[in-house]
């Protein structure tokens, strides 16, 4: 693999409450090579969101975040604010689910670009306007022109997330982290997403970490996949491997989660998460896995091989060979 861009090493997020502390992300590795996608996936609650927010300083006060982050060779984990604010935006663009809340109303659309590219680059303002509209092209927004000069409320939903793919790409950074960028999307606006930033991948080489509690996501565009739970990564695989053969018990839950032809809702996996403010000592799936035995509840299982996979299930071997009752 070619040096990593993105590397986390036994990254943690805990938050100060009045009811004590949360332990929202556990421990989390993982590396994203230029030009890959990786897809992070879980539960709502499982530390997808917070793993990346920490990372790049965006928590509240109340967070507290250890372990190591590295963008190239840039530690995030511990970095001054100059730091984290030359790497947001210009090294590490992230796209949120709701693009309308991330658009200012009263600005037009290319001036909110312009400002992004012009917060990273010493250009002058006729430069940044053409380079905005070459960027609303990019990401397949007709008359992108005329576009420019309009406010957000004149862009449908899909458009709007475009605009927002076109401000993180602005300033060509290595690492986009897309934070379930197409879930309030029709599916035929999801898939045109997909693909824009599937090409910007391509074409630009850049990594991208996808967000998403939409298996049907992670089948469509990325190559590796990471599976979390209760903070922790219970599964690392290539997606092929993973909707072949799911080794731990939780990935193999999602799988069965997910929608078919004439089914019209998911199927969900019985039981709920722990609580993270008492984050259990062993396995935090034990409780509603159908494989559990009293040694998952004693401690907390590490990633190992598994096939071509990586499982954090002391079971998965036996799971795998159909042995495990
Ligand atoms: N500011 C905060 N204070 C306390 N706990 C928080 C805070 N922000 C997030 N959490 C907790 O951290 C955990 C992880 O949250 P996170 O938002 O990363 O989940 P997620 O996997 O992104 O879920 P979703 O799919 O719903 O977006 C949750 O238990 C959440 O309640
Ligand atoms: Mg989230």
């Amino acid at each position: 693999m070619a040096l990593p861009v993105l590397s986390l090493d036994q990254l943690r997020v805990e938050f100060k409450t009045p009811s004590g502390v949360v332990q929202a992300v556990r421990g989390v590795d993982l590396q994203v090579a230029p030009g890959e996608m990786v897809g992070i996936v879980g539960e709502s609650g499982s530390g997808k969101s917070v793993t990346f927010l920490g990372m790049l300083g965006l928590l509240p006060s109340t967070a507290r975040i250890t372990g190591s982050a590295r963008v190239g060779d840039t530690e995030m984990v511990g970095a001054s604010t100059k730091v984290m604010r030359a790497v947001r935006g210009k090294r590490v663009a992230m796209i949120f689910q709701d693009p309308l809340s991330a658009l200012n109303p009263v600005y037009r659309i290319g001036d909110q670009i312009i400002e992004m590219i012009q917060a990273h680059q010493d250009i002058s303002k006729k430069a940044a306007m053409d380079r905005a509209v070459e960027l609303l092209d990019t990401v397949g927004i007709p008359q992108p022109k005329t576009r420019a000069r309009q406010y957000p409320h004149e862009f449908s939903g899909g458009m709007r997330q475009r605009v927002m793919i076109a401000m993180a790409i602005a300033n060509d950074p290595d690492v986009l982290i897309a934070d379930e960028p197409t879930t309030a999307l029709d599916v035929t606006v999801q898939a045109q997403i997909l693909e824009v930033i599937n090409r910007i991948r391509a074409e630009m080489n850049t990594a991208v970490v996808m967000i998403t509690h939409d298996l049907g996501v992670i089948a469509r565009v990325a190559d590796r996949v990471q599976v979390m739970y209760a903070g922790r990564v219970v599964e690392r695989a290539d997606v092929n491997a993973l909707f072949a053969q799911p080794t731990h018990p939780y990935s193999q839950g999602l799988l069965h989660s997910i929608p078919r032809l004439g089914q019209s809702r998911l199927l969900p996996i019985p039981g709920s998460p722990p609580n993270m403010l008492r984050p259990p000592p062993g396995c935090g799936f034990s409780p509603r896995c159908v494989y559990a035995k009293p040694t998952c509840d004693q401690v907390i299982p590490e990633l190992h091989p598994q096939g071509p996979s990586l499982s954090a299930c002391i079971r998965s071997a036996e799971i795998e060979l159909g042995v495990a009752q």
